[in-house]
């Protein structure tokens, strides 16, 4: 091997490609392996790094997995399940239930090469259900970690045994909100490894206009072009690889879109001079019939993906280019998320990942020059190809728009009086120490929980706090009370108290209203230049009336993150947030504004 390189063993989890991009940051090429992969494909590696999983009953108690690594002399490190993987293997135990979400302070409590240059107390990111209880007799503790200023202190949050080399972090130092994770990695990669860095980014764009070049093999691709970052860095990728009669780029307004967005889309395409080719339809009747009555997150997700390609389809046939590969600005998280890897569960299956397109893609008949990339890395590649800099900064925004921001129900509470009454007198008392109210909400919504998918309530805060109190109280929460995932809290008005869930599913006039409320704080956000701050800011309308007033409840859900997996809420000035709360409130169809105060995990950016 030309580079000194580090296997990553990819146990399913959320972000074991996620290690494999920060590793390769300190300029040290990464490959993803796979646990059962022969004990020879690790020869060429001079560390192992072992993922997270989701999947504990595939791994846990009997771990069938090449446990020859263990035999191997280089350094290994394990995260969050590796982590729970290599304590158990030296002797210690591992047990279930002392679970930890976000945010937690890392107390270092043992100096040590992997914390070199760091403070003795670190911001780490948690995600797991089960932790390490005890630790074999070659093994010391490293670090222990306290979530929030009064939580309890979990042991064994890194451990290390110098003399076999082998290290683990419950923690995931791979995620953007570890704040010094890189430096962890870094002091893994390069000084316990002492790998030496050489590989560079540079070449990548020439590698993937060669690979794009090598796989369209003289044939053209019809590009799905939504006006965003990802599809719009993969239209000046296929222009710069192929020749401008080879590439035509569709662009599908699925009647899902934000305020005026498709037209505007079209325009800026159009003056891109990318878009010679570019074929526009008006589809929003197909999508809407497709949508009817649906009220299941991922029914209404297949239903999107599957008529994006009927759509597709029935234009090509149009404009007689059925021979067109299908072009698709997929990134990386829109594959990890749909459970794109052997074994990492689907959290949410994206609109270019459903079933169709995977037939598509066994086929050869898909192009998707960006896969391997973030978000983070989508922006640089596009840098680098000159799209212009007002549309890299451009929010992003999922492929089933707004679909997946309005809520739908049959009517029906998700939680009955009972259940509803029995997590309401958990979270009731926790809540007092914080001076704040609380009413579990009668609805679920998405979110991530150690790598699976959940589908629970949300928890309306109520009461006077600041964002370091609100988001405590919400890791509290969490923490200690089963079957919730979000925490929102009220923006304005008195404690409600009825909470009745309105039978709804997607239809023009929800649209309509959502694109209304959507446009009132992308415009705050502008004109309080808080636009470029703010990664993502979506607005959902669920359908609760509250105390008999209005039929939706509306949601503020910005946040700050680098590249979508994990994410912070991001505290928008008070004032903003009080003129966009008046504004939505002044329709009469909306009786609540409240705002996230959810990390990811364990909730999603977006609702659905
Ligand atoms: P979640 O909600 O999973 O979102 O935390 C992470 C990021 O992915 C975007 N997203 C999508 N993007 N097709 C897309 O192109 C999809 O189906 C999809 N679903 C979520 C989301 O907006 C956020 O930026």
């Amino acid at each position: 091997m030309v580079h000194d390189a580090v296997a990553v063993v990819d146990f399913g989890g959320q972000y074991a490609h996620l290690i494999a991009t920060k590793v390769r940051k300190h300029r040290v090429l990464a490959e993803i392996r796979q646990p059962e992969d022969p004990i020879e494909a690790f020869a060429p590696y001079k560390g192992i790094i072992l993922s997270g999983s989701p999947s504990l009953s595939a791994f846990g108690e009997d771990s069938a997995y090449n446990k020859g690594i263990y035999d191997l002399d280089v350094p290994i490190m394990g995260f969050c399940f590796g982590h729970q993987e290599i304590a158990k293997h030296y002797g210690g135990k591992v047990s279930h239930g002392q679970q930890e979400w976000g945010r937690a302070d890392l107390h270092i409590t043992r100096e040590h090469a992997l914390f070199a240059g760091l403070e003795p107390v670190e911001q780490v990111w948690m995600s797991h259900f089960d932790s390490v209880d005890e630790i074999g007799p070659e093994f010391v503790e490293l670090a222990s970690s306290v979530l929030g200023a009064n939580g309890e202190r979990h042991r064994y949050a890194a451990i290390a045994s110098d003399a076999l080399r082998r290290y683990g972090f419950q923690y995931h130092p791979e995620v953007d909100d570890t704040l010094h994770g890189d430096e962890m990695i870094g002091n893994f990669v390069l000084g316990i490894c002492g790998c030496r860095p050489s590989w560079t980014m540079e070449r990548y764009l020439d590698e993937q206009v060669e690979r794009v070049r090598r796989q369209v093999d003289g044939r053209s691709v019809f590009l799905l072009a939504s006006g965003g970052v990802d599809s719009t860095v993969a239209a000046y990728l296929f222009r710069r690889a192929l020749a401008p009669e080879q590439l035509h780029l569709l662009h599908i307004d699925n009647g899902l879109m934000r305020k005026d967005e498709s037209a505007e889309v079209v325009r800026m395409l159009a003056e891109l001079g990318i878009g010679e080719n570019l074929h526009f339809v008006d589809a929003g009747d197909d999508f809407l019939a497709a949508l009817e009555r649906l009220v299941e997150p991922e029914r209404k997700r297949k239903a999107i993906g599957n008529t994006f390609i009927q759509v597709f389809e029935r234009e090509a046939r149009r404009l007689h280019l059925e021979s067109h590969l299908l072009g698709q600005g997929t990134i990386y998280p829109d594959t990890i998320e749909t459970g794109g890897t052997k074994r990492a569960d689907t959290i949410k299956t994206h609109h270019n990942r459903v079933p169709i397109i995977e037939e598509m893609i066994a086929a050869g008949k898909v192009v998707e020059p960006l896969v391997d990339l973030y978000k983070v890395e989508v922006r640089d590649l596009g840098e680098k190809l000159g799209v212009p800099a007002d549309l890299i900064g451009r929010h992003p925004f999922p492929g089933p728009g707004l679909g997946v921001r309005l809520l739908c129900s049959d009517g029906a509470p998700a939680l009955d009086g009972e259940a509803l009454g029995a997590v309401q007198s958990q979270v009731d008392p926790l809540l007092e120490q914080y001076r704040l109210k609380g009413r579990v909400l009668p609805l679920k919504s998405v979110g991530v929980k150690a790598d699976l998918r959940s589908y629970e309530s949300p928890v309306l805060l109520h009461g006077e706090a600041d964002w370091d109190t609100l988001e405590e109280a919400a890791g509290t929460l969490f923490k200690s009370v089963s079957g919730i995932n979000r925490c929102i809290w009220s923006l304005a008005g008195p404690l409600p108290e009825r909470f009745e869930v309105v039978a709804a599913s997607v239809s023009r006039t929800r649209l309509d209203l959502l694109r209304e409320v959507d446009a009132i704080v992308t415009e705050g956000l502008l004109r309080h230049g808080l636009y470029g701050e703010v990664w993502q800011c979506p607005v959902v309308l669920a359908p609760l009336k509250v105390d008999g007033r209005g039929v939706e409840c509306c949601i503020l859900r910005p946040i700050r993150t680098e590249r979508g997996m994990t994410a912070t809420p991001a505290r928008l000035p008070m004032a903003m947030l009080a003129e966009a709360a008046e504004a939505i409130l002044a329709f009469p169809a909306i009786g609540l504004v409240a705002y996230d105060v959810t990390s990811k995990p364990p909730g999603t950016i977006e609702w659905e």
